[in-house]
């Protein structure tokens, strides 16, 4: 089998883009203004903005002389517009720093506003056919697929990796080609849903798909870790076996609900709770956690089911209200705690 970039490069020649205004010429200028411009646009949106801002700036020093409100005029529409400020003030940057010249060093030119590694990658292979990489996102994709690398590319480690699949793949020459190829085949072929494996040049030795694991790569960012909070729901029963209900307060969580009382964080503990309205606990259990999945938390719940001796208690505001199993079922509960409830109806404390 052939290297990589030598298949990739004959695919190119028959099915890839040949026509795009900034490939003719491929001048560092036209170049930087056209990836600046696809960094976060399609191709057939950024046309005819390049053809405008070329007509209104032909080189770089015209750019750099123009108002700024000039150039976010002619950039309207495409968004991002720190683009725009980043394009104005690059421009600024290389005709003071580089006499109006962008330099051919890939330092330099990742230093400029706007311009990241992959961008500056681009601009050189493109505009002088310098042997330098790129990894922008669909390019990521490939690679992460032909070279089966694991994990997330967001994470350092495998950003790192994909940077060395790059660059193994570099041929000696037709780097201009080989970059548009890349993106090419990323855009085209190795799409992120329904690749077209059956018409990849590369796919003979890709690994993803050698192992059938194509829809695995590029790794999925990691979910966040849900925001979690913990209650005690305190399940306190009297001698006739009722139920200790709170209305809750109209908003918030469950509002207007009715719920045994929930201690949260700075609430007392269960047995200061039930001193404080003169309950006093004679027997009690703690039951298994039950989570409730709310849109943006879980919230835990640990029931604690505890028997209380009632003489002298103080329960008489209207919001708390010993409820017995006939009552509980017309009251408003949330559906988790009627469910608990009801696993506990006829159990004893
Ligand atoms: N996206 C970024 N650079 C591109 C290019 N040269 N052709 C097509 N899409 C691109």
């Amino acid at each position: 089998m052939t290297p990589f970039a030598e298949r990739l490069l004959a695919w190119f020649d028959v099915h890839g883009r040949h026509d795009l205004p900034w490939q003719h010429p491929r001048t560092p200028y036209r170049v930087w203004l056209s990836e600046v411009m696809l960094q976060q646009t399609q191709v057939t949106t950024v046309i005819p903005y390049f053809a405008r801002f070329l007509d209104r700036f032909p080189d770089i020093a015209a750019l750099a002389a123009a108002p700024l409100d000039d150039v976010l005029a002619l950039w309207a529409g495409l968004g991002y517009y720190a683009r725009a400020r980043n394009l104005h003030r690059c421009a600024q940057a290389v005709v003071a720093e580089h006499d109006g010249e962008f330099p051919r060093d890939i330092e330099a030119i990742a230093a400029l506003p706007g311009i990241g590694r992959s961008t500056a990658g681009a601009i050189l292979a493109q505009a002088w056919g310098d042997r330098h990489a790129i990894l922008d996102g669909n390019v990521r994709r490939v690679l992460a697929r032909h070279a089966a690398v694991p994990g997330w590319p967001g994470q350092p480690a495998v950003q790192k990796q994909l940077w060395r699949e790059a660059e193994a793949r570099l041929p000696q020459q037709r780097l201009a080609d080989y970059t548009q190829a890349l993106m090419d085949l990323g855009a085209s072929i190795c799409s992120a849903r329904n690749p077209k494996c059956l018409l990849c040049p590369v796919a003979g030795d890709c690994q993803a798909r050698l192992a059938g694991t194509v829809a695995q790569y590029p790794g999925a960012k990691p979910a966040r870790a849900r925001p979690r909070r913990e209650a005690v729901l305190l399940l306190a029963r009297d001698a006739d076996g009722r139920l200790l209900l709170e209305r809750r307060p109209p908003s918030g969580l469950w509002g207007g609900l009715w719920c045994p009382p929930l201690l949260g964080d700075g609430d007392p503990a269960a047995p200061d709770w039930l001193a404080a309205q003169a309950l006093r606990s004679v027997a009690e259990q703690t039951l298994p956690p039950l989570t409730h999945a709310f849109t943006h938390f879980d919230y835990v719940l640990q029931p604690q089911l505890i028997a209380t001796a009632t003489s002298g208690s103080r329960i008489a505001e209207e919001r708390w209200q010993w409820i017995d199993a006939e009552q509980l079922e017309r009251l408003g509960l949330p559906a988790p705690i009627r469910k608990l409830l009801r696993s506990l109806q006829g159990t004893e404390t």
